[in-house]
């Protein structure tokens, strides 16, 4: 994992758009966004840790995607067309790369700024409920993540917009950021 600004300059999306000022885990974990590094290679087995980090986390649910022009088929232009429009979740999103590589960008608050995180196979990324958040697939043009999910997954993007400012969960966001205590 490697986490930088976004340059926000124009240009094709799986660049790198490096804007040289790079951002720590420190500045991740105050917009709450986790990150573990589990070796596929991990003596015992990914699987075993990724069932501890779970069974820790309350993480019940999980799957597969395997984001490439073969595996999503007639989807792929659209799919990832909609990665990369700006939304949000009610619910974690939470990433653990088994193949292949991407860039998640989060956004900053309240700097509004993009911050890009480079994920690699056995980044285990975790993004809270009501971030701002988009992604893409870098010039490897490849990605397989083992996708967990708290609940069943009812995997809705809320597109960022006055509505979804008003979302509770966005709400509850950005109070936390606030240091407020939210139920
Ligand atoms: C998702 C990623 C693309 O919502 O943000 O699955
Ligand atoms: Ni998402």
């Amino acid at each position: 994992m490697r986490a930088y600004y976004f340059d926000n300059l124009p240009g094709d999306q799986r660049l790198q758009h490096n804007s040289g000022k790079s951002a720590d885990l420190d500045d991740l974990r105050e917009l709450g966004v986790l990150h573990w590094t589990i070796p596929l290679d991990i003596p015992g087995g990914w699987e075993a840790k990724i069932d501890e980090v779970a069974a820790q986390q309350g993480y019940k649910n999980r799957d597969t995607m395997n984001v490439t022009k073969e595996g999503l088929g007639e989807l792929y232009e659209s799919k990832l067309k909609s990665f990369f429009e700006e939304h949000m979740h009610e619910d974690e999103e939470i990433r653990y790369i088994l193949s292949g590589s991407g860039f998640f960008d989060i956004r900053e608050h309240p700097s509004d700024e993009w911050i890009r995180i480079h994920v690699l196979p056995g980044d285990l990324l975790v993004l809270p409920a009501g971030i701002y958040h988009r992604f893409t697939l870098d010039e490897l043009n490849q990605i397989k993540a083992l996708r967990l999910f708290k609940e069943e997954p009812k995997w809705i993007p809320y597109v960022r917009g006055p509505e979804t400012e008003a979302n509770p969960y966005r709400v509850n966001y950005i109070n936390s950021l606030k240091g407020v205590l939210v139920a």
